[in-house]
């Protein structure tokens, strides 16, 4: 069964015929913050290049710019007459980011600089930057929190880092509110699962509905604060709505529970009744970290935030969507 949010509950009229831009607005998230604002009445200017995101992923009535965040004359056709943006576009994964920093660079840095340039140009009220996790690297202190110094571990954390501090920079010189959101793990419906990239539960997904064993890389041990799709959403409009500056402030998005891949490995075993598919265990990636959890009392605190979906019932709700993919995930 899909998870139904009540967003009009949760934020009113406070984005009606406000016009947000949604960068990577095609991909997993930008398209969940994309049907949200959609649904409370926003005008949604979609910028993607379709690099991993897809078409059908948009709401309808959503205007789409096919462009590239490194494409300055793309932003600013999409920020003219803008109020909010919520940059989503990255490459986004650990992994290849090992393999190709340079790229990620390109497109999370200078993308990210290109962004704010127009923001500000625009005159927009606040960007919400897609921040990650992966800032807090492998130190051993749980649960994470935004005051603890950035530790990141691959160029991808590395890039992740560095959009943050441009979006401290820009609030302090150049006039245009910022907020960073740390995503923890976020999972859901449209995340994809057909590379070789693809996140864990995306992953499992697919081999499990597909019949395979899923493959751990490591003792399985590790664990990750899972978050759902829609707490991710919830975030970023509380950060758009915040009545005092952000200025680049740094908030954690996650539930503040830890799951280990063998637990959730167990879990979708149960939930599929295949008990059989017991995981297969391969040698640890590069980069990769070994807890993550979030302390959720900064963002609590400053955005009212609470989780508005558990991850039971979001890993419930995302094992339906990926059947009806079947047999093409
Ligand atoms: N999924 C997570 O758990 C997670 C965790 C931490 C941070 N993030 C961040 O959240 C954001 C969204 O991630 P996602 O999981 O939805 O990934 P995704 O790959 O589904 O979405 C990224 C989107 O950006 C687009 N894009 C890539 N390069 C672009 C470019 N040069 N110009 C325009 N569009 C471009 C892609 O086509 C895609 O639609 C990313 O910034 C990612 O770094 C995600």
């Amino acid at each position: 069964m899909a998870v139904k949010t009540d967003w009009h509950k949760l934020h009113g009229d406070a984005f009606r015929a406000a016009r947000c831009v949604v960068t990577g607005g095609a991909g997993f998230i930008g398209s969940h913050i994309a049907e949200a604002l959609a649904e409370l009445g926003a005008s949604v200017a979609v910028l993607d290049n379709l690099s991993s995101g897809r078409r059908e992923n948009l709401p309808a009535s959503a205007e789409f710019i096919h462009g590239s965040i490194l494409n300055s004359d793309c932003i600013a056709r999409a920020c003219a007459g803008a109020q909010f943006v919520f940059h989503q576009a990255a490459l986004a994964s650990v992994p290849m980011s090992v393999e190709r920093p340079r790229e990620f660079y390109d497109v999370n840095v200078t993308g990210t600089l290109n962004v704010l340039e127009c923001a500000a140009a625009a005159k927009v009220k606040r960007v919400m930057f897609a921040a990650s996790s992966s800032a807090y690297g492998d130190s051993e202190v749980l649960p994470k929190m935004e005051s603890m110094p950035p530790q990141p571990m691959s160029p991808y954390a590395s890039s992740k880092v560095a959009g943050e501090g441009l979006m401290r920079a820009w609030a302090n010189c150049y006039g245009v509110d910022t907020a960073c959101l740390r995503y923890f793990n976020i999972f859901g419906p449209r995340q994809t699962a057909d590379s070789a990239y693809a996140a864990v539960i995306a992953a499992f997904a697919k081999a499990m509905l597909s019949g395979k064993k899923p493959t751990i890389f490591g003792d399985g041990e590790q664990s990750r604060d899972f978050t759902f799709v829609h707490n991710a959403v919830h975030a970023n409009l509380l950060a758009a709505r915040s009545e005092r500056s952000l200025a680049g402030d740094v908030f954690n998005v996650a539930c503040g529970t830890r799951v280990s891949l063998n637990e959730l490995a167990r879990v979708m075993r149960d939930a599929l009744d295949r008990a059989d598919l017991t995981p297969v265990y391969q040698s640890p990636r590069a980069g990769d970290v070994r807890h993550s959890l979030a302390d959720l009392t900064h963002t609590r605190a400053d955005l009212k935030y609470e989780p508005v979906v558990d991850f039971e019932s979001g890993l419930r709700a995302t094992i339906e969507w990926y059947k009806t993919l079947i047999p093409s995930v």
